[in-house]
This record gives structure tokens, C-alpha cells and sequence, in this order.
């Protein structure tokens, strides 16, 4: 058990890292659950912290360009066109592993998924540490992100020594995950980077073909990212409302309320109707109605797919399963 701190100190998160704790660090998307990847043991305590299965590999965050060379190998030109591009940013790209990644970070598997984080402070917690951090969301397996460090502390508090305080963060949806099959882009998550912006730099991109398990990432898993309430899509074409109590139903609505159901119980994600700014609430206003007493049902409704409206259907998908 720890006392968990709450601070904006770098130097306290690299003693602990360096001590082969797990620490909470800021990034842009949302709140990682970090230690040193290249130490099996620092790492196996991510797993611990988090409940979460082996089977399911981990992200590591590197500081710059010039030190996924150092992990990588083979890197596809689409791969170096993204870096180029995108990085640091909400993008993790899944590359050929070099040995001296530990296999428990990857599960086994011969990729390794590497990111380079946009938030200043971790990106100097980064630089002035002499390995890279592997980090998962900072939530308890299969419970939705944090975006903000009171998530952090509000599941994590007692288990971890540290949470670097970076904000709340800028994007709220997790990073983007493309890898390659033979050369090929694949998008196995959409997330805080666009599947528009990725195209506009490499062309078509594949989506992962559902036949072949074996190419379908871990964090494809069906039911992910949920609140503990239920929760229930209504598509236009469905719109059967369930039975319940309107008063202990809740809404998560885009930029307009639903005419049924009374306005107290309903946020908006973005009244402007911006995607960006959806993405950046959602996971506050997921936690803020699981928390919430009166709400057996969350009701939502299904945002444009276009932009970062694909990640947000995609995480209101799994919450729902
Ligand atoms: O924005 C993000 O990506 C955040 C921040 C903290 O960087 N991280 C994050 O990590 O979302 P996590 O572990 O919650 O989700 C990453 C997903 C995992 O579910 C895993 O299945 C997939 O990435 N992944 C990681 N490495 C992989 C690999 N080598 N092959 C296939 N999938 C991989
Ligand atoms: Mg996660």
C-alpha cells in the first residue's frame, strides 16, 4: 500500500521510476499507468496494479524520433511517413520489436506498439529518463479511462506511489493504433488522430479484417472502456425506449437534448457540435454518470462517423457490449 501523492514534481516521478514503481503520467489522450519497459519486474507491476491479463501488450512512450530506431526494427515508409507527420501526438504505431524490449511488454508478440506523448511534462519526464516508459490507461482493466488525475486517485489511490498532475487532458480519447501487414497500413483502434488526417499522408488505410483473430488487437476486446451501469445506443432506426423510470435514466446526448426524457438528466458532450470537443468530455461524463445515484440506465446516441466521431462510436460500442 502507498500514500498516494498527487504533484507536479518531475523529479518525484523519476525517483520512483527509476526505483521500478509504477507512477501516473499525463499524456495528451489520457492518463497512462507508467514504469520502466525495459525492466520485466517494473513492468509486471503495471499488470498488478491495473488487474489487467498478460495477454493484453502494453504502449511504450519514447521521447523522441530518433529512439524508436533504438526498439524497432524493419519500419515500414508508411510508418516513417506517420512519424514524421504525427509524432509526438495521439498516434501509436505497432513495429517490429527488437530483443531489447521485454516480451512481457508485447505479450509474446513479435511487435512492440510505440508512441511519442505530446504533454510537456511527460515528454521532459521522458528526456531526462534513461529508458522509456511502458504505460496502458492509468483505470482498472476494462473500466473507462482517465482524463483527469482525481480519476486516477479516485481508482488507483493506495496502490500506486504517484500521480503527476499534467491537467486535465487535451484529447480524452485514447491514441490512434496502426500497424502494418506487409507493408500496408491497418487501423486496429481509431482514436484521438483521425483516420482522415492519417489518409490525407499515406493513402487508404485497411481496417482489420474480423476473420483473422490472430490480427485483431487486444484492445479490440468487445466489452472495454465501460461504465459499470448499462448502457444502450439508440440508433435512429431502433428507437425503441426501454421501460424504465425516466427520472433514473440518464443521457449522454451530442449537441442537442432528446425530447423525451427531462433536461436535468442530460449532458451535452459539445452544444457547438464539435467531435474534438465530444472526445475530450466523453470519459467525464461517462464517470460522472456511473457516479451518479438516481441513474440505473445511460441512454446515448450515435455520433457522425467522421473525425474523431469514429473513436468516440467506437468506445460507446464497447461500453455498451
Ligand atoms: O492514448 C493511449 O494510447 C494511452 C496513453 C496512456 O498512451 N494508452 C492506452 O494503452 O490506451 P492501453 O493499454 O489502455 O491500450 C493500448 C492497446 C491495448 O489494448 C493493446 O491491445 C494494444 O494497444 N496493443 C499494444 N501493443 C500491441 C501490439 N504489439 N500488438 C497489438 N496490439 C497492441
Ligand atoms: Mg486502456
Amino acid at each position: 500500500m502507498f500514500q498516494t501523492e498527487t504533484g507536479k514534481d518531475i523529479s518525484v516521478a523519476k525517483k520512483f521510476l527509476q526505483a521500478g514503481e509504477v507512477v501516473a503520467i499525463p499524456t495528451e489522450t489520457v492518463y497512462g499507468l507508467a514504469a520502466d519497459a525495459l525492466s520485466p519486474e517494473a513492468v509486471l507491476k503495471i499488470f498488478e496494479v491495473k488487474n489487467r491479463p498478460f495477454f493484453d501488450p502494453l504502449i511504450v512512450h519514447v521521447h523522441s524520433k530518433s529512439e524508436i530506431e533504438k526498439y524497432a526494427e524493419d519500419v515500414p515508409p508508411a510508418a516513417l511517413q506517420l512519424i514524421e507527420r504525427f509524432m509526438p501526438g495521439p498516434l501509436t504505431l505497432l513495429l517490429k520489436k527488437k530483443n531489447i524490449i521485454p516480451d512481457l511488454v508485447t505479450s509474446g508478440l513479435d511487435t512492440v506498439g510505440l508512441r511519442i506523448p505530446r504533454h510537456p511534462l511527460t515528454r521532459e519526464l521522458l528526456k531526462e529518463l534513461p529508458f522509456p516508459l511502458a504505460a496502458p490507461s492509468a483505470n482498472p482493466f476494462g473500466y473507462i479511462s482517465p482524463t483527469t488525475p482525481q480519476h486516477v486517485a479516485d481508482q488507483l489511490g493506495g496502490k500506486i506511489p504517484y500521480i503527476l498532475d499534467g491537467g486535465s487532458t487535451e484529447v480524452g480519447v485514447e491514441s490512434t493504433i496502426i500497424g502494418f501487414d506487409e507493408g500496408v497500413a491497418v487501423m486496429y483502434r481509431p482514436g484521438g488522430l483521425s483516420l482522415e488526417e492519417i489518409e490525407k499522408v499515406i493513402g487508404k488505410v485497411k481496417l482489420p479484417d474480423a476473420e483473422n483473430k490472430a490480427t485483431l488487437s487486444p484492445g479490440m476486446l468487445k466489452s472495454h472502456y465501460a461504465p459499470r451501469k448499462k448502457l444502450i445506443i439508440l440508433d435512429d432506426d431502433t428507437l425503441q425506449i426501454p421501460e424504465t423510470n425516466r427520472n433514473e435514466t440518464a443521457v449522454l446526448a451530442f449537441d442537442s437534448f432528446l425530447k423525451d426524457y427531462p433536461v436535468e438528466n442530460q449532458l451535452l458532450l459539445s452544444p457547438s457540435g464539435d467531435l474534438n470537443e465530444a472526445a475530450k468530455n466523453l470519459f467525464s461524463a461517462m464517470r460522472k454518470l456511473d457516479a451518479s445515484g438516481h441513474v440505473k440506465l445511460i441512454l446515448t446516441v450515435r455520433f457522425p462517423d467522421v473525425g474523431l466521431g469514429r473513436a468516440i462510436n467506437d468506445r460507446l460500442k464497447r461500453a455498451a457490449s
